[in-house]
Order: C-alpha cells, then structure tokens, then sequence
C-alpha cells in the first residue's frame, strides 16, 4: 500500500527490551514480547504495525537473556517479505537507551520506534508514511494515566508530555510509537538518566516539542500496553473477540454469496 508519494526513508526499530519484572515469573525465562496474545506472541502486533506501514528495514532490540528466542521466532524477515537486524542492549536502560542502538541501522533516515509489548489496534500506516520532520506520538485516552508518558492538549497542540507523573494533567497517554526524525540520536546522546535511572523516551519527545516540532494523534481504536497480568490478559480477550466477529462476517459474507449464486 503506497499512501503517500515520495515519504522520506523510514527504517522500523521494534524495542523489546526490559525485564518484564511485572510479569514474573511468566517472564522468568521468556522475553515478555514472546508471550501469548490468544493465538499469536505479542511481538506479532507491534511488527505487523511496523509492516502494514510498508517498513522493510527492521531492527530488533533486546536484552542479551533473550534474543537468541526473538532471533528464532523472527528470522532473517525473509517470511515477511522485508529485513531483519538484531542489537542487544546489555542492560536495561531505558527505551531511549534501547533506541540509540539503532542510530547505524538507521543510517541518517527517519525512524519509527515501536514498543515490543503494544498493541495498536488502529492501523497508524497513514501518519507514519506521511510523517517527514520532526517528531509525531499516539495518544489514548486512559483510566490510569499515572502509569504513561501523560500528554497534555490544547486543540490539536501538545503543551506538556511527563512521565508517570503523580498528579496526571491529563488522561491521554503517550502510546509506545514514536515517529522521529534522525536528530533523536542526537538528543538521546545528551539526555541524562531519570530517578529510575533510565534514558526516557518522554525526554526525546519533550526535547522535539520544546523545538516546536512535535505533532500528536488522538486513536481512536483500542491500545493495550499488555506489560502487567491485566492488560495482557485484556489483550487477549480483545483480539479473540476481534477475531471471532471477522469470522463471523465472513461466514455470513459466505452464506450469502451462496445464496446470490443460487438466485442467479
Ligand atoms: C513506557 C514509556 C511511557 C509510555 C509507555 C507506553 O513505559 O516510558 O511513556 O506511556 O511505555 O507503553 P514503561 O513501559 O517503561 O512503563
């Protein structure tokens, strides 16, 4: 699907880092990303975000317990019709740290980082093919704000993105997507260690809206963070119901074009 004439180079980078602490003892020996989604591992719905957008070029970032499991479940990309790279970051140091592992993948060109353990429901091809400069995030609104990224609105205008913060000002929460331009490194390089001693993706995309340069999209659809017990097992009773009302229009799609062919 091509959905925009000349988008500049995008490369995909899937983070699937983290120790999944909050899933344990599922995560013991298994990569959270790796878990099941009703039929399929997790890992499955952030790449096939990455793939309906047209990505070719994707590299996988993990820790170094578990990319030898991602590297096998994945392959070389061949099976998807596009390329695979993997990096290990060696410890866990936060999803900015995770992205900078990517700057030589990304050789100069755009980037779509996407979190191994999200799950985007709404197809994102349109913004991420037309997504040229700067930096662009999802937001969801959420019951829980106070466990994201929080994004305060004016309009169309992001006026503030914290992390985590106690007192949320608002509840939109800044999904695990991120569009950015190459300059990310560059900020990334500079970013100094939060109190939970991570580089914080919040702080890149706080740096592109301090240059006046951050877009927003409110989805529309349903977005799992699946990283606790609840939201994975949420996960999985979405895409099954999903799953079971696109067979049933289909079954019923059937019945009928059986029927239209007997009138015929
Ligand atoms: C991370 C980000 C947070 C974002 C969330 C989305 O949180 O730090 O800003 O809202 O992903 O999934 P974490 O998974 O590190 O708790």
């Amino acid at each position: 699907m091509k959905l925009v004439n000349n988008p500049p180079p995008m490369k995909g980078v899937l983070i699937c880092g983290g120790s999944g602490t909050r899933l344990r003892p599922l995560t013991k020996v298994t990569n959270k990303s790796l878990l099941p989604v009703y039929d399929k591992p997790l890992v499955l719905y952030p790449l096939q975000t990455l793939l309906d957008a047209g990505m070719q070029d994707i590299i996988m970032i993990t820790g170094t317990e578990h990319i030898d499991q991602i590297a096998s479940f994945l392959g070389s990309g061949t099976e998807f019709g596009c390329h695979f790279s993997y990096k290990v970051q060696d410890e866990p140091k936060g999803i900015a740290h995770a992205l900078s592992i990517a700057e030589e993948f990304c050789d100069g060109e755009n980037v779509c980082a996407i979190l191994g353990d999200n799950i985007f429901f709404e197809n994102l091809a349109e913004k991420i093919c037309s997504f040229q400069k700067g930096g662009h995030i999802f937001l969801k609104k959420v019951s829980d704000p106070e466990r994201f990224g929080v994004v305060e609105l004016q309009g169309n205008k992001v006026i503030s993105v914290e992390e985590k913060p106690i007192k949320p000002k608002s509840n939109l929460a800044q999904t695990g997507c991120y569009l950015f331009d190459n300059r990310c490194f560059d900020v990334i390089r500079n970013l100094a260690p939060s109190a939970r001693g991570e580089l914080e993706i919040t702080d890149v995309t706080k740096w592109f809206l301090e240059q006046g340069e951050l877009c927003a999209s409110v989805l529309q659809d349903e977005w799992i963070d699946a990283g606790t017990f609840e939201s994975l097992h949420r996960a999985a009773i979405q895409v099954r119901a999903r799953k079971k009302e696109v067979a049933e229009d289909a079954k019923e799609m059937g019945v009928k074009s059986v029927q239209e062919k007997a009138t015929v």
